[in-house]
């Protein structure tokens, strides 16, 4: 059976920066992945603390903090078939030079942390991210 799901996606203050925000989410529509909310605004050291949890004691979590509350983000909920597994298939590996010819990440990434965009990794992540941002 066919399964409809929400999922988080935010575009990250680099593509922000870039004004790519648009070339972005024309792939999510074009892909057939719909935004039912989405918003801009700018994430405090707590609220990364609390959103990236899981990473707090990797090594990279200082460099991911600084560039999470460098500059403004777009959060946005798409819904669509299959939405988790299809956005992070859209989004690209984590480290863009091993993200396959075509991704966003391949095309837009810089590095393995300034890699343009964030996308819910499972059904129960896809659940905590959406109503950690949203009030639906
Ligand atoms: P992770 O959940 O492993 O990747 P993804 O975003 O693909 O789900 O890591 C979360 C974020 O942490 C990642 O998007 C950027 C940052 N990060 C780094 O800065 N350096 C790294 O080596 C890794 C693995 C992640
Ligand atoms: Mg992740």
């Amino acid at each position: 059976m066919i399964q409809k799901e929400r999922t988080l996606s935010i575009i990250k203050p680099d593509a922000v920066s870039k004004g790519i925000i648009g070339a972005i989410i024309s792939r999510f529509e074009s892909s057939g992945l719909l935004i039912v909310s989405a918003k801009m605004l700018q994430l405090t050291t707590d609220q990364v603390l609390e959103f990236y949890n899981e990473h707090k004691n990797k090594f990279f979590f200082k460099d991911l903090m600084e560039f999470m509350i460098s500059g403004p983000i777009f959060v946005q909920i798409l819904e669509g078939n299959y939405a988790i597994r299809r956005n992070r298939e859209i989004m690209g590996n984590t480290d863009p030079m091993k993200a396959l010819a075509g991704t966003i990440r391949f095309d837009y990434g810089e590095s393995c942390t300034k890699n343009v965009i964030h996308g819910s990794d499972s059904e129960s992540s896809a659940k905590y991210e959406i109503a950690y941002f949203f009030d639906i």
